[in-house]
């Protein structure tokens, strides 16, 4: 089989491998679909501190399961599948907690072991979510961006009622937009990105106004009209963004952060607790694969409104190029197997 292995930071080879066998309690998939994140970008160029080289990247992957490990039911041989990249122990605190997302002995698929962009993958049978037609093979791997917004919102607990702004119209604003809109009826989403053709995007994914920060700051933008959102995102991650957040927020607002930037922030205890404002972390997803695969069939979510290339495996070095130097056109990038 073919798999696209980042050998060493700056150095992608497509390879070819033996067919990998499911060990026990795993299944293996053909893999179909796979889309391009930012965290792929990282690793090829060595900025994933969690790495550990060669890797196959890859994270955001469809296929068919083709074989089962022992222990595995053989009907599942066949199976439409999405995987859940979130392997974790089972027994840690945090998975005791719900929360295998941030388990002690974490391995992601795609960043701690061999992932989906290749001919086919392994992966624990349980991370093998089955996909219902209702949802095309085109735009199953779609569900894993989703979780990320999934997750975040969960903590945020957005209500109709609330005013949201979200900072950053890349794939993961707008799947953040998305849910808030479409899963918890927010009647009100601002968003702020620098890139026009970004902001564009966002509008027809479902934002109600949009801010060119480049022009002019969110402060300000908001003072003039004096808006003070209830609930705040940041889908960019600059470490600058936390403290404008924390400055531009109602009393009693949330905030959710995503970034792993390891500069510091500069925001005060007084800005925070005087408004008793909420700040949640939040880090990839805790077992909401169901949960987005039942939003997307009942539409609720519109995976299409993101992707905007779908190229062959092959082309991998093209189509990351592409995604990481042309932020106007892209949004999400998926290859095809
Ligand atoms: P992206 O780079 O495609 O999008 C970021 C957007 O933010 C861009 O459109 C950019 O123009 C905009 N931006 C940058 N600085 C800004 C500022 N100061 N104000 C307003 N907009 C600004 O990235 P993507 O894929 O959407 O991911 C966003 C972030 O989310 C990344 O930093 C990534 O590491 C993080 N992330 C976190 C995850 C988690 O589980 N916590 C999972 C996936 C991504
Ligand atoms: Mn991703
Ligand atoms: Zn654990």
């Amino acid at each position: 089989m073919k798999s696209i292995v980042i050998q060493q930071p700056g150095k992608l080879m497509i390879e070819t491998r033996p067919l990998p066998h499911p060990a026990a309690g795993e299944v293996r998939v053909k893999v179909s679909y796979a889309g391009i994140c930012g965290s792929d970008v990282h690793i090829y160029h060595g900025h994933n501190p969690f790495a550990k080289y060669p890797r196959v990247i890859g994270h955001e992957f469809f296929g068919y399961i083709d074989a089962v490990g022992e222990g595995v039911d053989s009907a599942r041989i066949g199976e439409r599948v999405v995987i859940d990249p979130v392997v974790s122990c089972g027994h840690c605190y945090p998975c005791s907690v719900g929360r295998p997302n941030v388990c002690s002995e974490l391995n992601v698929i795609g960043v701690h072991r061999d992932g989906g962009f290749s001919d086919y993958a392994v992966a624990p049978a349980g991370n093998a979510y089955s996909v219902p037609e209702t949802i095309p093979d085109s735009l199953a791997s779609m569900v894993e961006p989703f979780t990320i917004a999934a997750n975040i919102t969960a903590f945020l607990k957005p209500t109709p009622q609330d005013t949201a702004l979200i900072y950053g119209a890349g794939p993961m604003g707008l799947t953040v937009i998305q849910v808030l809109k479409g899963v918890y009826g927010v009647q009100n989403v601002i968003v702020a990105d620098r890139i026009e053709e970004r902001l564009q995007m966002a509008c027809d994914n479902g934002a109600d106004r949009a801010i060119n920060n480049r022009q002019q700051s969110v402060a300000d933008a908001l003072a003039a009209e004096s808006i003070r959102p209830t609930l705040v995102v940041d889908a960019a991650c600059h470490p600058a963004i936390l403290q404008e957040a924390i400055h531009v927020a109602s009393p009693a607002a949330r905030i959710g952060m995503m970034g792993f930037s390891g500069e510091p922030s500069s925001i005060t205890q007084q800005s925070i607790t005087s408004k008793e404002i909420s700040l949640f972390s939040s880090r990839l997803n805790s077992h909401r694969f169901p949960q987005v695969i039942e939003w997307m069939s009942q539409g609720k979510i519109h995976p299409e409104k993101l992707v905007t290339h779908c190229m062959p495996g092959e082309d991998v070095e093209a189509a990351m190029t592409l995604f990481e130097k042309d932020q106007r056109a892209c949004c999400k990038v998926l290859l095809k197997f």
